[in-house]
């Protein structure tokens, strides 16, 4: 038996995350007068929403008409006819208000000349349902992410949220199916920490580490993701990730899309501009998934550029040189110090590159995380947002600018719904010892492992496999292949070695803890990926190339305690929230 010494604390709600998700449902919890703890395991202004750039869409129209129907139509359309479409009706009709309110709490918008929000063209955004480009997405330069977190940090702390800084969770504390808080390492001091309260709320990002090439920060290790599976709950549709189709060649650097929505465009070694075969309407404006489909068969076909004909060209010098230095100038050094490109002259090496997870912890509008037992019901006490959540808003594939919107819609909700649940100050239930020991045991175990493989190895072979074996293009053989071997790397675990045994900032500790956590993404993700014998948005399978809306219009859930793997599936929720618009049934998606 282990013997950690445990600081109490009691908070009417943790929020677990201080990305935009998490920082935007800390104001609204504070505000509301709730006891709230903001935990997380970096500094709040360095979480990854800081690398967002391109924008944030809502159908504000200040650059032409726009209409949220139009919005949803295309949020519906892009996910393939896998998203919710209640959730998405939200989404799409709150944006407006969200985006007004960053602009109050002090976001520094771009601005057209009478003063008001600048708004980009982005991919896949259209007006009067699929007639035409709209711009529709609000931007900050090439930046917006990094103003919105700082913006948001700001208004937390005046709210007075109480943040843990560079804590790193362990584990949900579970009691009878509902959450009543969760364990924390504090890495400055090496203290472990029980938190109690009415709910958690998790929003701690995507898992882009899991694939060897991402946009992701090194922090994207989906934490919470793997909590929850480790309380026995399941994931959904993690089989879908996004490829972003502009991230630079060798690098994984994002460029944003916003790029091509200033007017930049893609070509082959030929010179040519392809995407006007592959999307004759909608060109480099296309989604995401179809631009990478294009870009891959382009290099798979044998016209791909550079010495090993690997990557494509985004071509931005023909652009105004004002336009690039209002508008990009993040991606401007971006591409100078990553490909030493001066994009004014020359073209970016591209290639798509892992940029976001769809799948994650299934939840309602309000964003209760759901569980199937029979049917759909939701779990106590806890609720997840932003991309660690599945709302299901994006479905089988996200629309660029719709990831910053569903932060903030649903860290408002999440604080919203909470808010109608607890009274500032209810009493607190006791926890168990015996789950508190569980959480401590796994911890110690994995601290002390004196086994013969590092976790950098263990890493690099899950990563490498995701790359290869789950790409853009899958099939039976290489999904099949993944599954064996991720189960393979999975069992290396059983030989971990651990070197450095202290508590203080001891990153070996920490990155086997992600490590563990980003693994058993890994299972679900391939064995999710394995099971979907079709091809829509995101999962694109050579073997079955069609969409089977008969079989496969449902969500994945795929549970893991480890060893084993079970997946079951959720149907699409197909009726709206209200009767302003109709159920947007299925159709050939035509760009
Ligand atoms: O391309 C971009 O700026 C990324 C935006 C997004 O993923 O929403």
């Amino acid at each position: 038996m282990n013997s950690y010494k445990i600081i109490d604390h009691e908070y009417d709600v943790v929020v677990l995350g201080a990305g935009g998700s998490g920082l935007r449902a800390a104001v609204g919890l504070s505000e509301a007068g709730l006891k709230t703890a903001c935990i997380s395991k970096v500094f709040p202004t360095r979480s990854h929403t800081s690398a967002a750039q391109g924008g944030i869409s809502a159908a504000l129209g200040n650059m032409g008409e726009d209409d949220w129907r139009w919005h949803m139509y295309d949020t519906v359309k892009g996910a393939d006819w896998l998203g919710d479409q209640d959730s998405i009706e939200y989404l799409c009709k709150e944006a407006p208000k969200a985006v007004i309110e960053l602009e109050k709490y002090g976001v520094p918008f771009s601005r057209t000349d009478d003063g008001k929000i600048y708004q980009r063209p982005f991919g896949g955004m259209t007006k009067n349902y699929g007639n035409g480009i709209v711009q529709r997405t609000c931007a900050a330069a090439d930046r917006t992410g990094h103003a919105i977190l700082h913006t948001l940090y700001g208004q937390a702390l005046k709210h007075k949220t109480e943040f843990f800084i560079e804590y790193f969770a362990l584990d949900l504390l579970m009691k009878d199916g509902a959450c009543k808080g969760l364990i924390a390492w504090n890495l400055n001091d090496g203290t472990i920490h029980r938190f109690r309260s009415h709910t958690v709320i998790i929003a701690t990002g995507g898992y882009g580490k899991v694939y060897y090439s991402a946009t992701s920060a090194h922090t994207c290790t989906g934490d919470g993701n793997a909590m929850v599976l480790r309380a026995g709950l399941p994931l959904q549709d993690m089989e879908f990730v996004q490829f972003h189709p502009t991230g630079i060649y060798g690098h994984g650097t994002l460029i944003t899309e916003g790029a091509r929505g200033e007017g930049g465009y893609l070509t082959n070694s030929k010179g040519e501009r392809f995407m006007e075969r592959y999307a004759p309407k909608a060109k480099d404006l296309a989604s995401r998934d179809v631009v990478s489909r294009s870009m891959s068969i382009e290099i798979n076909e044998g016209r791909g550029v550079g010495k090993e004909q690997d990557h494509v060209h985004l071509n931005l010098s023909h652009l105004d040189k004002d336009i690039i230095e209002s508008r990009l100038p993040g991606i401007t050094d971006a591409a100078r110090l990553f490909a030493n490109v001066d994009v004014t002259k020359e073209p970016i090496p591209v290639v798509p590159t892992v940029h976001y997870n769809m799948g994650g912890i299934p939840t309602n509008y309000k964003a209760e995380v759901l569980t199937v037992n029979g049917s759909e019901k939701t779990v106590p006490g806890l609720m997840a947002i932003g991309e660690a959540a599945c709302v299901s808003v994006h479905g089988a594939n996200r629309l660029g600018s719709n990831s910053l919107i569903d932060l903030v819609v649903f860290g408002r909700a999440a604080a919203k719904r909470a808010a109608e649940l607890i009274k500032p100050g209810m009493p607190h239930e006791e926890i168990s010892e015996t789950e508190t020991q569980k959480c401590l045991d796994r911890f110690d175990k994995i601290r002390n492992a004196n086994g013969n493989v590092g976790t950098a190895e263990l890493r690099l072979s899950m990563q490498k496999t995701m790359q290869s074996k789950c790409a853009v293009f899958r099939s039976e053989k290489t999904l099949k292949e993944g599954v064996d071997e991720i189960r393979k790397t999975y069992d290396g675990l059983d030989n971990l070695s651990v070197k450095d045994k202290s508590l203080i900032f001891n990153t070996d500790l920490v990155e086997t803890l992600e490590f563990d956590n980003l693994i058993r993404q890994a299972v679900v993700t391939v064995n999710s990926a394995y099971n979907r014998k079709e091809s829509r948005g995101a999962h694109a399978r050579e073997d079955y190339p069609s969409r089977d809306d008969e079989k496969f219009m449902q969500h994945t859930l795929a549970w893991c305690d480890g060893k084993n793997t079970k997946i079951s599936y959720r149907e699409v929720h197909k009726s709206t929230l209200t009767n302003e618009v109709q159920y947007f049934p299925p159709q050939e998606r035509v760009y």
